[in-house]
């Protein structure tokens, strides 16, 4: 399929998904996010990529979704149209890994996107924010749902309420974040930890991730019953006997995916 708005290539078994509004500092408008979608369930559903990258420019990961799209935008269109749900939770369905490297703003329905990924990488660079409230609108695509969970109730209502940007040393310090990079490593460490995530068993991989994933669904209780099943469905694997005869025999391990 020929994209429009979003590049994509790959790096040995890693899928890299670019932004490219870079004029509009990557602006989310729906056919950005049909795209976004698309690319992401191909490389899903291809066998030789383990690991997916959503990355944007160096001055914008993605600066929201675009104003200027909703501006005239009605209840019923929105309504109707199942805007939000239609495209931009594609995201939610994908299997393997995802993960968003930041530079520059991840601003509205960006910092959403980041958040819908399994983790964030931030370039120094980057600024993350929620500012919906300045446009007379609140976060729509999880943000009030997941910051909180990121970064816990009182840094989520600082952010949504003042609509203010923290930068990339509050957001690691907060969790948002997994790591922060110089900007000019951002792709390089991206790129490690896709690389290293797609050497595994991408049942393990898949695994690890659901059950993670679990954990903000339900209670404790569930979710830990949930992990344990997943963890003895291991067990059945041609890629757990790999991984543990490779550990005892000293050898690294070569995982098939079955
Ligand atoms: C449409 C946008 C845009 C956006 C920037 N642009 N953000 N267009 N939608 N979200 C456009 C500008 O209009 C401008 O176009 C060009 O990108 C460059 O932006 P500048 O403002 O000139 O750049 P700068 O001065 O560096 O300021 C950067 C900025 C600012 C601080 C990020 O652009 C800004 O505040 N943007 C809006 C951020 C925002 O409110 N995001 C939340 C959106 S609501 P021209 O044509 O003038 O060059 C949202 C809802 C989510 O995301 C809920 C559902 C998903």
């Amino acid at each position: 399929m020929a994209y429009e708005l979003i590049l994509t290539r790959t790096e040995g078994k890693v899928g890299i998904v670019t932004l490219n509004r870079p004029k509009q500092l990557n602006a989310l408008n729906n056919e950005l996010m049909d795209e976004l979608g698309a690319a992401l369930k191909a490389f899903d559903a291809d066998e030789n990529i383990g690991c997916m990258i959503v990355t944007g420019s160096e001055k914008a990961f993605a600066a929201g979704a675009d104003i200027g799209a909703m501006a005239t935008y009605t209840f019923s269109d929105v309504y109707k149209g199942d805007y939000i749900t239609r495209n931009w939770e594609t995201i939610r369905s994908i299997r393997k890994p995802v993960i968003a490297a930041v530079s520059g703003f991840a601003l509205g329905g960006g910092c959403e996107l980041a958040m819908m990924c399994d983790f964030i990488i931030a370039a120094d660079n980057a600024k993350f924010g929620q500012p919906e409230v300045k446009l007379g609108i609140i976060p729509g695509a999880g943000g009030t749902q997941r910051l909180p969970r990121a970064v816990g109730k009182s840094k989520a209502m600082d952010l949504a309420l003042t609509g203010r940007m923290m930068d990339a040393t509050e957001a690691e310090r907060s969790g948002l974040v997994s790591r922060v990079v110089p900007l000019d490593k951002l792709m390089e460490e991206s790129l490690g930890a896709a690389l290293m995530i797609s050497d595994y068993s991408q049942l393990a991989v898949m695994a690890a991730k659901e059950s993670v994933n679990r954990s903000f669904e339900g209670t404790l209780a569930d979710g830990v019953m949930f992990e344990r099943r997943m963890f003895h469905a291991m067990f059945a694997t041609a890629d757990q006997k790999e991984g543990m005869d490779a550990f005892v025999n000293k050898r690294k391990a070569s995982f098939g995916n079955k």
